[in-house]
């Protein structure tokens, strides 16, 4: 199968890394989403967008997790949730999202962790995981993954996963209220076996 039509149907139900679990997110789970949320508030502010009224409800945490599972269904974004072992709780989330097939075949990444379990190098551990699986069967060439300047973990982070710096893009998003530029990152496929 090309990279063209890859990744539709061969999504691994679950991985399992040193230390953690890892699953793509389903309908059910709406509410732990809600709860990895609202437990990391204060953690996750600084780093993205501001949270409109009513965010949090409930019913939009149940319509966001039956999206993101009918993405994964399409193929148009992989979000996944992991846990450390023996606990059901989530740890970490990482979306590859806005995948662009045709010519381009690439995605955005997005991810966070538990407050309580940054610096401890699990996120490494999970991305470590899961970009050759994105690569290889979601058929994807380039994942690009754009950090604020002074989002110094972040930065720490992608460039031991082998992420290369390819530009400084002005007023990119408007993360906490304010427009701000980031630094964008991208990492390439490895050429497939000819
Ligand atoms: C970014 C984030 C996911 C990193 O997760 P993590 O599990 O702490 O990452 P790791 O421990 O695998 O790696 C972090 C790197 O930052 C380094 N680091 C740890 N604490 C740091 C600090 N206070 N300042 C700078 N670097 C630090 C680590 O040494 C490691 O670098 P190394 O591999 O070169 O040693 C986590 O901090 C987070 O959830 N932040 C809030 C959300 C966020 O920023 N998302 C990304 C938006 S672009």
């Amino acid at each position: 199968m090309g990279r063209e039509d890859a990744g539709r149907a061969r999504l691994s139900p679950i991985f399992a890394t040193e230390r953690a679990w890892i699953r793509p997110v389903c309908g059910a789970d709406a509410e732990r989403l809600r709860a990895y949320h609202l437990a990391n508030r204060a953690h996750l502010a600084p780093w993205e967008p501001e949270r409109p009224e009513g965010f949090h409800d409930p019913e939009a945490w149940r319509a966001r997790a039956a999206l993101q599972a009918e993405n994964i269904r399409q193929g148009s974004g992989y979000h996944f949730l992991a846990g450390l072992h023996g606990s059901g709780e989530i740890l970490a989330l990482c979306a590859f999202s806005n995948v662009a097939r045709g010519a381009f075949l690439a995605c955005h990444l997005g991810y966070s962790i538990d407050g309580a379990h940054q610096g401890r190098g699990l996120m490494s551990e999970i991305l470590s995981a899961l970009i050759p699986h994105v690569f290889q069967d979601c058929g994807l060439h380039r994942i690009m993954a754009a950090h604020l300047p002074e989002n110094e973990r972040s930065a720490r982070l992608l460039a031991r996963l082998g992420f290369e710096r390819e530009g400084h893009a002005r007023a990119y998003l408007k993360i906490a209220g304010r427009w701000r530029d980031h630094v964008l990152t991208a990492r390439i496929a490895p050429d497939p076996p000819v």
